[in-house]
């Protein structure tokens, strides 16, 4: 995809029939959450389009991530250039920004925290160059701020930078994370002796859940074996893909293959499209605003992977959108999906998703360079044709009383 330098415009909107309001406080079901969305107003297409079917069946039952996990993570930006400097330096700004206040509350260390070898007791340890207080005294730092700490291993036997991995050392390498305090764990997928991610990953569930301490489980397996038809016992979140790098080919890329596994996210079980690129320079503004909007859509976990320290001035403006946060981190927790493509090569997309309180969420997305028309029918959107909503632009900040007739394409760029 050639970036041209044309001037881009992204809509998302929430669409509201908020006339009849439904109550889904409390601990219903979630699958009673789902019931909101019935005649009038909705169609009768809406449960297939949105493809409810699967919704809430099998999410982790550890009590976390009842809305995806939303912090930053080292890897995108810094690699293996880290440090606890680095580490207490993007807690504090997280802080000093607002943005834990708005929900970024996991400071995530990625790979390359540790020594190359374990020491002689069998233990993972910090390396003593960039790490030299030890994750605990980290932990504890993060922890006084109101943040949480996010540690890496990897379920084979190195990590992905060759170090120590916790094949076959679950047990006493959960215990050790939790000792320190942690309370997110990454697990990564290199070298793995072959064995099935469905034999790798449910160790380190039950050594972690042992340790009574409640930790977060991200499995990392690239999606390599389809984890969303079976990783919702075992995980709170999972890589449906390989690594994202910061291109709108990339992206674009990704979004669409995570979209694949929609019907499976839920409370507790969240498709991972991998960590967020806003901010690192490969995008345009515009394109930025797109990835955390469908990132946002799609129910991702919400990771900044920029250096938050540094941050400008627009991708604080992206990342801390509240609204669209709150897309994000809606109580319902139904990954919103690609709904209508259209114009030639596909450039005009609409992707939505149900919210709870009978509201939409829906993105009209030029995917290429050039200014395109995007309709959003009702019909597309799982509504009676007959249904006046109002709507809310996110980005703008604006609303609107409209129905079907008063529909006309809008051109759009990207
Ligand atoms: C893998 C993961 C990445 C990152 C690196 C670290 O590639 O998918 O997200 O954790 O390893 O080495």
């Amino acid at each position: 995809m050639a970036r041209s330098g044309t001037l881009s415009v992204h809509l998302l909107l929430v669409i509201s029939l908020s006339a009849i309001v439904v109550a889904a406080g409390g601990r219903a079901l979630p699958l009673n959450l789902l019931r909101g969305f019935e005649r009038p107003g909705f169609s009768r297409s809406f449960h297939r389009i949105y493809d409810t079917s699967k919704y809430g069946i099998f999410q982790l039952n550890n009590g976390l991530a009842q809305t995806p996990q939303m912090g930053w993570n080292s890897w995108n930006f810094f690699a293996c250039n880290i440090s606890e400097t680095v580490i207490k330096e993007t807690a504090d700004a997280l802080v000093s920004t607002g943005l834990a206040k708005l929900g970024y509350v996991h400071v995530n260390i990625d790979d390359c925290w540790s020594t190359p070898k374990r020491n002689a007791k069998g233990e993972l340890v910090a390396d003593p160059k960039t790490f030299p207080s030890g994750i605990k005294a980290l932990a504890d730092y993060v922890h006084k701020q109101g943040l949480k700490l996010g540690i890496y291993s990897d379920a084979g036997i190195y990590t992905c930078q060759v170090r120590p991995g916790s094949l076959y050392h679950e047990e006493n390498d959960a215990k050790q994370f939790a000792s320190w305090g942690v309370d997110y764990l990454k697990y990564d997928n290199c070298y793995n002796l072959g064995i099935k991610p469905k034999d790798r990953y449910p160790p380190m569930l039950k050594a972690l859940n042992a340790t009574g301490r409640q930790i977060l489980y991200s499995m990392c397996e690239w999606g390599v074996d389809d984890p969303a038809l079976w990783a919702g016992k075992i995980g709170n979140s999972w890589r449906t893909t390989d690594d994202i790098n910061d291109t709108w080919a990339s992206m674009t890329t990704i979004a669409d293959l995570n979209d694949k596994w929609a019907a499976y996210a839920g409370p507790g079980g969240w498709n991972d499209p991998d960590m967020l690129e806003v901010g690192n320079g490969g995008m345009t503004y515009q394109e930025y605003r797109a990835h955390f909007s469908i990132w946002a859509l799609m129910k991702a976990p919400l990771l900044v992977g920029c250096d938050v320290r540094n941050m400008t001035a627009e991708t604080y403006q992206l990342v801390s959108n509240e609204e669209v946060i709150a897309v994000n981190q809606d109580s319902l927790g139904v990954q919103g999906r690609k709904v209508n493509v259209s114009g030639t090569g596909g450039c005009s997309q609409v992707w939505a998703g149900p919210l709870s309180r009978r509201r939409l969420v829906v993105a009209l997305w030029n995917r290429c360079s050039k200014a395109v028309s995007i309709t959003a029918a009702w019909e597309a959107l799982g509504l009676d044709s007959s249904t006046s909503v109002s709507i809310r632009d996110l980005w703008q900040v604006r609303i609107t009383r409209m129905s079907q007739k008063m529909l006309r394409p809008r051109s759009l760029h990207r």
